[in-house]
């Protein structure tokens, strides 16, 4: 087949989105809706999310069909994410897909989350060279792989509690800003320098594994002993000085940012033939982040890929590519497809 659609749907977590991606022609349509009611709770509501995601789904996929020019007819697979997420979000997805599939006679194959966004880097980049080290951050996973083919990888390391995004979240809600709050603590940072003021501990490990469960805790014990927050009520301080708001944001930057290249290094000297390092998902927006792992990058001779903004949050683009290389392999599931999460 010389130019396959792939019609994308990704449900898993608090976006609802829907793709259309051409073998021949790349991404023709991305279509996202973002919920925004979860920013006061500091994290995602399960319940309110799939009921979001009932209301929405038809509009988003009628979208991305409208915006591509293209209708169901034209379509040769549905991809979807099937795991993990949360369960009821998932279920939305997974029906819609499993309706068109079986009233339009198309083919089915499910996509897993964390693929999606370890391959998204290929949306932009389609030459990335094997093998390559790929760091995928987000609000739910955190893990570093050797990536040695379209869909062959190997997980190096993997979170051991919070994910780097959810440590984002827990410090910024700690420090009085709504979910999700990646974006406010590197705001926040940026206005105190990217300076590592008050030189937050990093864990010793020699393994690829991450924990940053330890490093929440310890932020939080700092943010009392300098009298800004209350354990009790949880509670940022009334009148805590901005700058000292700035600063803990910025050192929490700088520590985390440091992790990682501890990470990509120790995964370099075990994998020395790794010619690139591409890094992904919703903290790869990070500007500062992304600053220094390229300049890590440049200093080792090796490239680096990060996708453009778009394409490292939650979106269905990932999910069609993934579906489009299953889909060349002959990778297909049956319509009694069920939801891991
Ligand atoms: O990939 P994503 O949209 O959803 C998940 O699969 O989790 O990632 C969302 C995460 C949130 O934790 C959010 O705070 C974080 O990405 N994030 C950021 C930035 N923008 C989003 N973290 C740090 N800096 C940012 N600029
Ligand atoms: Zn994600």
């Amino acid at each position: 087949m010389n130019n396959r659609l792939t019609l994308g749907i990704e449900t898993s977590c608090d976006e609802t989105a829907a793709a259309i991606y051409a073998s021949s022609a790349g991404v023709l349509s991305s279509n996202i809706y973002s919920q925004r009611e979860h920013a006061k709770y500091g994290g995602v509501v399960p319940e309110q999310s799939s009921r979001s995601h009932i209301e929405k789904i038809n509009s988003i996929v009628q979208g991305a069909l409208d915006q591509a020019n293209v209708n169901l007819d034209d379509i040769d697979t549905v991809a979807v994410t099937n795991k993990p997420g949360l369960s009821g979000s998932l279920l939305v997805g997974l029906s819609f897909a499993k309706a068109i599939a079986y009233a339009k006679n198309k083919k089915l194959v499910g996509v897993n989350h964390l693929e999606g966004h370890l391959f998204s880097p290929f949306l932009e980049n389609p030459n990335i060279p094997f093998p390559h080290i790929a760091l995928t951050v987000s609000g739910g996973h955190t893990s570093i792989y050797l990536v040695t083919g379209m869909g062959q990888y190997q997980t190096l390391g993997t979170t051991m509690d919070d994910a780097a995004g959810e440590a984002f979240d827990k410090i910024a809600r700690m420090l009085g800003f709504d979910y999700p709050g990646g974006p406010d603590i590197e705001r926040l940072a940026k206005q105190a320098g990217f300076v590592d003021y008050f030189n937050y501990p990093r864990p010793h490990s020699k393994t690829l594994d991450f924990s940053f469960s330890g490093l929440k805790t310890a932020v939080m014990y700092d943010m009392v002993k300098r009298g800004m927050y209350d354990m009790q009520s949880k509670k940022l301080l009334p009148g805590t000085d901005p700058k000292l708001i700035e600063q803990v944001a910025s050192s929490l930057l700088v520590c985390i940012t440091d992790l990682f290249a501890t990470k990509l290094k120790t995964a370099l000297k075990a994998y020395p033939e790794v010619q690139a390092i591409t890094f992904a998902g919703g903290v790869a927006c990070n500007k500062y982040i992304t600053k220094v792992l390229k300049a890590f990058c440049t200093k080792r001779g090796r490239s680096f890929f990060v996708p453009s903004r778009k394409y490292c949050t939650d979106n269905a683009a990932m999910i069609a590519y993934v579906g489009n290389f299953k889909a060349e392999q002959g990778k297909f599931d049956s319509i009694d497809l069920d939801i891991f999460v």
